[in-house]
């Protein structure tokens, strides 16, 4: 396996790659590797025969320096667990080479997607993707890039941007890998304490009861039914939102063909997000 942190490496793999008619995917992650990034690069590494994966903890979608200050990291372990599936090379690029002096990047406007959930509450988040997603999509150029249904808001604004874009890149959606009990697998779950862990599983079961009422009552109704629910638990809520799966606008009266309901919560000091599809 490959591990290389200049563009030197990385662009010479990727050359020989592209020269042998290969197929590129990748997966961007900041690291602190679990179940859920590795069944992303178990996908990419099916659908291709080469698979970058990057490491990098983007400090501008951190909008509360405390969450970056404590965000784990893992290389050895990461690199260790990659190591085991073929075909994949690790980037983890200093920050220099994803925002270079020469960086002409410019924001794009996100038709509403960055205004509700994430976005109000996590100001600047969506910006600071974006722009590492854009310039990671450049350095690598690859056919083929994998994002996970755990962060919704972000698949829907990269697809969006790639659209809007046009980018010739083809964004792979994989489903939510969650422990036995429930619990959707995060890099922040290593800050929960046993206790919490506990706790946390009641972000789920919230998530299945909203998939019991949906379509009985209205979007609102379960909505609130469900925050009732929620409360019961030992978690400070920050929002608990049914959207339209594709505008993610919250949804009232009448439900979508595809629904979404989508959580933030805090558990102890650690925020916590998960969510849920919604077929009618
Ligand atoms: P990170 O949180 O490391 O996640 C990397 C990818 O793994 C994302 O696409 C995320 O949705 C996916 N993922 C995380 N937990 C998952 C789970 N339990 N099941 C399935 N997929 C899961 O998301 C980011 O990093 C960053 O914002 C990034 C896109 C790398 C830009 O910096």
């Amino acid at each position: 396996m490959t591990v290389c942190s200049d563009l030197n490496t990385l662009n010479g793999y990727l050359e020989s790659s592209r020269a042998a008619g290969l197929t590129i995917g990748f997966v961007p992650t900041m690291g602190a590797l679990h179940e859920g990034h590795l069944a992303l690069v178990q996908k990419a590494a099916e659908e291709n025969q080469t698979v970058v994966v990057s490491i990098f903890v983007n400090p501008s979608q951190f909008n509360n320096p405390n969450d970056l200050a404590t965000y784990p990291r893992t290389l050895e372990s990461d690199i260790e667990l990659l190591s085991r599936i073929e075909s994949v090379v690790v980037f983890t690029p200093e920050i220099q080479h994803v925002y270079p002096e020469s960086d002409d990047f410019q924001p794009i406007e996100l038709n509403g997607l960055d205004r509700v959930m994430e976005g109000t509450h996590r100001p600047g988040h969506f910006a600071g993707v974006v722009h590492v997603v854009n310039n990671l999509f450049q350095l690598i150029q690859p056919d083929r890039a994998y994002f996970g249904k755990k962060d919704y808001q972000q698949l829907a604004i990269i697809r969006y941007m790639v659209e809007k874009r046009n980018l010739p890149i083809e964004v792979v959606s994989c489903d939510t890998i969650r422990s036995d009990e429930g619990l959707a697998l995060s890099s922040r779950n290593m800050r929960l304490t046993e206790e919490e862990r506990k706790d946390a599983l009641h972000i789920y079961q919230t998530l299945l009861r909203v998939k019991e009422l949906a379509f009985h009552y209205t979007p609102e109704e379960v909505k609130a039914r469900a925050i009732e629910f929620f409360n019961e638990a030992n978690l400070d809520l920050e929002y608990l939102e049914i959207a339209n799966a594709k505008s993610l606008q919250p949804l009232t009266a009448e439900w979508a063909q595809l629904s979404v309901c989508c959580i933030a919560a805090w558990c102890g000091d650690v925020r916590l997000i998960d969510n849920l599809e919604l077929t009618n």
